[in-house]
């Protein structure tokens, strides 16, 4: 069975039921992403998320919405440039009269959506096989493929980038990258990694060589 294969048959037996994993609108996987950017899934982030679609239902509503009560949705979460951001994005496709956009391209030219949250919406909403690199898949790939680069530069991003669209799911972009925030979230994790019962202990570079606690590498600036 293949590296992917091996993840996505984990992530069946093992995924985490999460509000926003069962829907397809874009905009509610698009608040997912933005409250999940710099923030962990929590109790808090659910409700937060739940709060926020119930008050702002769709993309046009939120559109419409005056900031202060988008921010006042926000409040408590931080980072509230996050929520400016989505808003903006709202009112942008608004005003251009402009449908949700579908590609990787086309959604990382707005503000507030990187190559992380451009490539979980991209992959998860329009199945496009694009790797979705935050902290945790960072983790996952330095230790799997036994990547050195200091975890906190751009430059690992692009590699793991690189390394990844040869080996994740074409045919299920989405659940690939989300199984990989799994794994980051529930075995590979930075303290207590559970290697044993990894689906892919037996082709990991830093289980064979004894790296998996020295990486990823952190540089201390
Ligand atoms: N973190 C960022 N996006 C996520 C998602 N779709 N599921 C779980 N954790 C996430």
């Amino acid at each position: 069975m293949n590296f992917s294969k091996k993840i996505i048959n984990w992530y069946k037996k093992n995924y985490r039921k999460l509000p926003w994993r069962e829907t397809k609108n874009p905009y509610y996987i698009l608040v997912s992403e933005f409250m999940l950017q710099q923030t962990k899934v929590s109790k808090t982030t659910i409700r937060y998320y739940l709060n926020f679609i119930k008050k702002f239902p769709s993309l046009e509503k939120l559109a419409e919405a005056k900031e202060k009560d988008v921010l006042k949705k926000w409040e408590g979460l931080g980072y509230y440039f996050r929520a400016k951001y989505l808003h903006s994005f709202a009112k942008k496709l608004k005003n251009d009269k402009k449908s949700f956009p579908k590609k990787y391209k086309e959604l990382i030219k707005y503000k507030g959506i990187g190559p992380y949250t451009g490539a979980a919406m991209a992959s998860i909403c329009f199945h496009e096989a694009i790797p979705a690199i935050d902290g945790n898949a960072c983790r996952v790939f330095s230790r799997y493929f036994g990547v050195f680069n200091d975890s906190t530069s751009t430059t690992i991003k692009d590699k793991l980038r690189i390394m990844v669209s040869r080996i994740m799911d074409f045919e299920h972009p989405g659940t690939f990258n989300q199984a990989i925030m799994d794994l980051g979230s529930i075995l590979c994790t930075s303290k207590n990694p559970k290697c044993l019962l990894c689906p892919v202990q037996d082709t990991c570079f830093s289980i064979k060589n004894g790296t998996v606690y020295k990486l990823p590498i952190r540089k201390i600036k």
